[in-house]
């Protein structure tokens, strides 16, 4: 629907030439762009290549029938209308075709007005489902759960002030450290609320497509470009735009963008028409990006642009008091009836969440879906952690950063010993299983303070 004085786009498929131009040439003269084939196998490429709005199919194909079709693109075909054409003979069909997801049927025996009435209802739906998306994804209740922490308080006070302004804003953090959440948020607070958030993730789109998807491109652009096409700039135009995964962008593409960002204005590619910027844009990463750019992987200048309001989220293991409220709130939204027990909580703020809020909101889950009672206990906390070993020797001792190799062994012991207790309860037993002798064990205990 690239060109505003096409309606859509119908994608015909009979295998009856005159059918064919027939339709192309009634629905052409009613404003809607119509592609036709003779059969689904040569429909396949049309399909890749266009953003088709409606399928006309008709039921008895070669090949492949419209049934057999139907069958196999069930979910392919969410966001596309298709409609069956059938012949006098085959009404069953065409209600069997309902029932695997086709949106309605015509026959070839109705008027050719009765078939565009058809077409229209089919727009108007796919068009009201799209805005319907839109709404929902406007009125979710926000995620953002707040912490107690100090930190937690200025990153609010942060994200406030984010929402006032249009200003570029650069959210860093670990994995699962909540860049996304807080992103949405700043976008659902600030007054591009009502416009789109449209968020893509650099690192999972290959270079080459990268720029044809920010910019977007001319039909001809280059080989593929087989229409007019939007990209995100332009999609999120009156919203925000959401670059994740920020530094995985090609050095190349990094020039470009920092030019967009100081210009406010782009060009789709292959085309010679300037248009404007109207997206705030908020960027995110896990990487380091001062380290990046002393590598010479980011640009420095693209940095400094970005980075006009920074948001650095800490771990969950720099900031531990926010462990029980998080606790609380994911276990409120739930919806179920769980409790932790004191105990189990300690250990919950003692873990080091090495995945973050993501890691602790799937615990929750865990606890909610896998409690057998409504208490959940230390020893259920340390069933559903999936403490491992690597855990317990990977993480780096919260206690300091840097230190001498014998104080770091002793941390990770000591660490090493309170989890074990925790778990087992005889003396015995614990010797046994860390393979020392009993009274070595009193003696470590002893050392270490642990009861
Ligand atoms: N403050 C928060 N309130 C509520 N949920 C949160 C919060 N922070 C994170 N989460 C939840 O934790 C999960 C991870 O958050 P999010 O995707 O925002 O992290 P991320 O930093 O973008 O992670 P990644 O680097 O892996 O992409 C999500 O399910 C999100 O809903
Ligand atoms: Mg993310």
């Amino acid at each position: 629907m690239e060109n505003k004085d096409n309606r859509g786009t119908i994608l015909v498929v009979d295998d009856d030439l005159s059918v064919r131009e027939l339709i192309k040439n009634f629905l052409e003269k009613n404003s809607y762009r119509v592609l036709i084939s003779e059969n689904w196998i040569k429909a396949e490429p049309l399909i890749l290549k266009n953003k088709i709005d409606i399928i006309l199919l008709d039921i008895n194909l070669p090949f492949k029938s419209g049934i057999e079709v139907l069958k196999e693109n069930k979910d392919r075909f969410l966001d596309t209308k298709v409609i069956i054409f059938s012949g006098k003979n085959d009404i069953e069909l065409a209600v069997e075709a309902i029932k695997l997801g086709a949106f309605d049927y015509v026959q070839k025996t109705d008027s050719i007005e009765k078939i565009l009435k058809v077409i229209d209802n089919a727009l108007k739906l796919k068009v009201l489902e799209e805005e319907n998306k839109i709404l929902k994804k406007n009125l979710a209740p926000l995620k953002y759960i707040k912490g107690i922490s100090k930190f937690s308080e200025e990153i609010d006070k942060l994200i406030k002030t984010a929402a006032r302004t249009d200003a570029t804003v650069l959210i860093t953090g670990e994995n699962g450290t909540g860049k996304q959440v807080v992103a949405e948020t700043i976008h659902s607070m600030s007054l591009r609320k009502h416009g789109p958030f449209i968020d893509i993730n650099c690192a999972a789109i290959p270079e080459t497509l990268l720029e044809s998807e920010l910019f977007g491109y001319k039909k001809g652009a280059f080989t593929g470009a087989y229409q007019d096409t939007k990209g995100k700039f332009e999609a999120a135009s009156g919203g925000t735009i959401f670059l994740d995964e920020i530094s995985e962008i090609p050095i190349s593409l990094q020039a470009k963008l920092l030019k967009v960002i100081e210009n406010k204005e782009f060009t789709p590619l292959g085309s010679t028409q300037v248009k404007k910027l109207n997206a705030r844009i908020i960027a995110a990463t896990n990487k380091n990006l001062e380290e990046e750019i002393s590598n010479g992987k980011f640009r420095q200048d693209l940095f400094y642009r970005l980075n006009v309001i920074n948001i650095s989220l800490l771990p969950l293991r720099e900031r531990r008091d926010d462990i029980p409220i998080l606790l609380e709130r994911f276990i409120n939204s739930s919806g179920k009836d769980i409790k932790l027990s004191k105990d189990a909580i300690q250990i919950l703020i003692e873990y080091d969440w090495p995945g973050n809020i993501r890691e602790l909101k799937n615990f929750v889950e865990r606890c909610t879906v896998m409690s057998e009672s409504e208490l959940i206990t230390k020893d259920d906390v340390i069933k559903f952690l999936n403490l491992r070993k690597n855990n317990i020797f990977l993480s780096i001792p919260n206690c300091h950063n840097i230190m001498p190799l014998k104080e770091f062994l002793e941390c990770k012991e000591k660490e090493y010993l309170e989890f074990i207790v925790s778990r087992y309860k005889y003396k015995k037993e614990i010797a046994r299983i860390l393979n020392i002798e009993r009274t070595a064990l009193y003696r470590k205990l002893k050392k270490y303070n642990i009861q």
